[in-house]
C-alpha cells in the first residue's frame, strides 16, 4: 500500500498502465481526496484496513475463540439493499437499454455525476482497488479497477475479487479494464468527525455500457458500492458477452446463476449452473449436501450467485464463477438448511448488518433459538419478547462476506482457468400453483421461452403485498445491461450457432420447490432432498431416466425418482408435479404482459414457440 498526501496520484513503480495512471489522477483531482492510496491486495494492508475500520467505528472485532479473524459492520439504516430504482444503464439510446431499466442520455447523466462527484471525497483516502473478476489470467477474466473512498469496500473487494498487485501484474501496461468509480458521497470539512458509516440519501448506480464504464454515488452497501459484483460482472459484462458474437459470431453470457458439481458413485461428474430470483435459496442449492440414502454422491460449488459462460476450444459452453467469495445474506441460513455455509463462517468473515451477542458473536433470525439478549442491527437492546412482536434482530438483507475457498463443499475446478463445462442449465421460480416440479425443455428454444417468462411470487422480504406474481427473465431483470429483448435474440442465436456446429448444447430444465398444499404449506421438502430431482436430471443428461412427456415438456414420473430414505407419498408428488390445462392457459396469456412490454424487439420465435404450447395443451 503506497499513500501519497495531497491529491498527487502518484503510483507505484509496478504500474505501467499509462491509461490508469491518466485515469486515477483525473479522479483525484475531480474528488479532491486528502490523499490516494494504491492497494496491493496484501494480508498486512487488510489487517491494517481493519484495524482503522475499528478505530473508526465500522467495525466490531468478533469474539476471537468464537469468530476468529472475523468483524461486524452496522450500516446506516437508510444504506441497506441494492437500490433499484437509482440503477441506471445509460446506454446510447433508451431503445438500447430497454424498457426493463432505467436510462438517462448518456450526456445529462455525465453532467450530473461530475457535479455530485466533485470534491466528493474531499478530507478522505481515496483507494485505487485493482481486481480480476474470474480466475487471474483466465482468457474469460476482465480486470477492473474501482477508485472508492471506502475503506469498507476495500476490505470487501479483497474477499470478493482477486484484489491487488496481481490483478495490475495481469493488466500489465496495455491492457483493458472497467473503470469503476465509487464515492459514499460524504466529504468532510477540515476537522470534522466522520461517521460509521458514512453515506448520501442522493444515490446513483450508473452504467456507461458503450465505455464500460460504472459511476456509483452515496451507497456503501453490497452491489451498490462493491461494483465488481452486479455492476461488472452482470450488467457490464452482459453486454461485452453480446458485443462478442460481433467478434467471434458466437459472444458469450453473463448470468445470475450458480455452478455447482455432481459426481455420482461411479465417478462420473457433471455440471449444472442455475438461475433463481432472490430468496429461492440459490446459495442452499450450490452447497447442497445429499440426504443418506445418496451415498457416494457429492456435490460440490463452483459460484453461488455468477456464471461467465463461453464456448470452448470444443465448441461446448464453459462456466466460470468471476467471484472468489460469497457476499450471501445471513437470515435464514443455520447448520439444518446449509451446514457448508455455517461452516464456510467459522472465521475470517465480514458480517454487515447482523445482531451482536452477549459474549462477541453473531446471530440472525433462522439461525436457531435466539439468545436471551442481543445487540440488533440498529445498536439497540433486543430480547426475544421483541421479536415475538415483529422486530427483527438482523436485518432480512444482513449479509456475510466470506472467501469461496473457505467453503467445504468447494469444488476443485472452481478455480480453474478454462471452467467447467456444462451438462445442464436450470431455471427456478418460486411458485406456489402452476409450475411442475421439474419439467425438461424440449428443445433450446422452448427452454429459451421457459427462462424469458419466468415468475417468482414475492416474500415478506420485499415491500409490497406478499404473493404478487412478477416476471423475472432469466433472474436477470435487474442485472441485464441492455434490452432484454435483445437478451433473449442473443440466447437463441447462441443455441442455434452451437448446433449449426454440431454441438449439443446443455439441456435446460425448470425447476420449482415451492408449491402449496391448501394451507399455504410447502408440499416438497426441498434443501438436501433437491438432490432426488438434481439425480434425475443428470440421469436425462445421460439419456438414462424416463419420464413422461406433456405439453411443456419432459417430466418424471413417481417412479422415475429415488425415494430412499423420504417418506413421500405419490399423491403428494402428483400434486406438485400436476399440470393443470387451465392454469397453464391462463398463464401462458399472462405472458402477454412481457411481451407487450418488450414487444419492439421480441424475438418473433417466441410466437410460435407458445402458439405451439397452446396448441398442446388444447389437445390436453
Ligand atoms: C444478490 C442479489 O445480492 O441477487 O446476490 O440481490
Ligand atoms: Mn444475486
Amino acid at each position: 500500500m503506497s499513500a501519497v498526501l495531497a491529491g498527487v496520484a502518484a503510483a507505484p513503480l509496478y504500474v505501467t498502465n499509462k491509461k490508469l495512471k491518466s485515469w486515477v489522477n483525473e479522479v483525484a483531482q475531480l474528488t479532491q481526496p486528502d490523499r490516494v492510496v494504491w492497494c496491493d491486495g496484501s494480508q498486512q494492508e487488510y489487517e491494517r484496513l481493519c484495524d482503522e475500520l475499528v478505530k473508526a467505528g465500522t467495525f466490531r472485532r468478533l469474539n476471537a475463540s468464537k469468530r476468529p479473524g472475523s468483524f461486524l459492520a452496522l450500516s446506516d439504516p437508510s444504506d441497506v439493499a441494492r437500490v433499484e430504482d437509482r440503477t441506471y444503464i445509460c446506454s446510447e439510446t433508451e431503445d438500447d437499454a430497454g424498457p426493463t431499466n432505467n436510462w438517462i442520455e448518456p450526456a445529462a447523466m455525465r453532467a450530473t455525476l461530475n457535479g455530485l462527484f466533485a470534491g466528493s471525497m474531499r478530507g478522505r483516502t481515496m483507494y485505487v482497488i485493482p481486481f480480476s473478476m474470474g480466475p487471474l489470467g483466465s482468457h474469460i477474466s476482465q480486470i477492473g479497477v474501482e477508485i472508492s473512498d471506502s475503506a469498507y469496500v476495500v476490505v470487501n473487494m479483497r474477499i470478493m475479487t482477486r484484489m491487488g498487485r496481481a490483478a495490475i501484474d495481469a493488466l500489465g501496461a496495455d491492457g483493458e479494464f472497467v473503470p469503476c468509480l465509487h464515492s459514499v458521497g460524504r466529504p468532510l470539512r477540515r476537522g470534522e468527525k466522520d461517521v460509521p458509516w458514512p453515506c448520501n440519501s442522493t444515490k446513483y448506480i450508473v452504467h456507461f455500457p458503450r465505455t464500460r464504464e460504472i459511476w456509483s454515488y452515496g451507497s456503501g452497501y453490497g452491489g451498490n458500492a462493491l461494483l465488481g459484483k452486479k455492476c461488472l460482472a452482470l450488467r457490464i459484462a452482459s453486454t461485452m458477452a453480446r458485443d462478442g458474437a460481433q467478434t467471434d459470431g458466437l459472444g458469450w453470457l453473463a448470468e445470475h446463476m450458480l455452478v455447482l458439481g455432481v459426481t455420482s458413485p461411479e465417478g462420473r461428474k457433471y455440471h449444472i449452473a442455475a438461475a433463481f430470483p432472490s430468496a429461492c435459496g440459490k446459495t442452499n442449492f450450490a452447497m447442497l449436501i445429499p440426504p443418506p440414502a445418496f451415498a457416494g454422491w457429492t456435490v460440490t460449488t463452483v459460484g453461488e450467485d455468477i456464471a461467465w459462460i463461453k464456448p470452448g476450444k470444443d465448441g461446448r459452453l464453459y462456466a466460470i464463477n468471476p467471484e472468489a467469495g460469497f457476499f450471501g445474506v445471513a437470515p435464514g441460513t443455520s447448520e439444518s438448511t446449509n451446514r457448508n455455509a455455517m461452516a464456510t463462517l467459522r472465521e475470517d468473515v465480514i458480517f454487515t448488518n447482523v445482531a451482536l451477542t452477549d459474549d462477541g458473536d453473531v446471530w440472525w433470525e433462522g439461525m436457531g433459538p435466539p439468545p436471551s439478549h442481543l445487540v440488533d442491527w440498529q445498536g439497540n437492546d433486543w430480547t426475544p419478547a421483541d421479536g415475538k412482536a415483529g422486530r427483527n434482530a438482523a436485518h432480512p438483507n444482513a449479509r456475510f462476506t466470506v472467501p469461496a475457498a473457505q467453503c467445504p463443499a468447494i469444488d476443485d475446478d472452481w478455480e480453474n482457468p478454462n471452467g467447467v463445462p456444462l451438462d445442464a442449465i436450470l431455471f427456478g421460480g418460486r411458485r406456489s400453483t402452476t409450475v411442475p416440479l421439474v419439467t425438461e425443455a424440449r428443445s433450446w428454444v422452448e427452454g429459451v421461452y421457459m427462462a424469458a417468462t419466468m415468475g417468482s411470487e414475492t416474500t415478506a422480504a420485499q415491500a409490497g403485498a406478499q404473493g404478487v406474481l412478477r416476471r423475472d427473465p432469466f433472474a436477470m431483470l435487474p442485472f441485464c445491461g441492455y434490452n432484454m429483448g435483445d437478451y433473449f435474440g442473443h440466447w437463441l442465436a447462441l443455441g442455434a450457432k452451437l448446433a449449426a456446429n454440431a454441438v449439443a448444447p446443455p439441456k435446460i430444465f425448470t425447476v420449482n420447490w415451492f408449491r402449496t398444499d391448501r394451507d399455504g404449506k410447502f408440499i416438497w421438502p426441498g434443501f438436501g432432498e433437491n438432490m432426488r430431482v438434481l439425480q434425475w436430471i443428470v440421469d436425462r443428461v445421460d439419456g438414462e431416466a424416463d419420464g413422461v412427456e406433456h405439453a411443456l415438456g419432459v417430466s418424471p414420473r413417481y417412479k422415475d425418482i429415488t425415494w430412499d430414505g423420504l417418506d413421500f407419498p405419490q399423491q403428494k408428488f402428483d400434486e406438485i408435479t400436476s399440470i393443470d390445462a387451465d392454469d397453464w392457459r391462463e398463464e401462458i396469456a399472462l405472458h402477454s404482459d412481457l411481451f407487450d412490454i418488450l414487444h419492439q424487439r421480441l424475438p418473433p420465435e417466441f410466437a410460435q414457440t407458445r402458439q405451439g404450447f397452446e396448441r398442446r395443451l388444447a389437445r390436453g
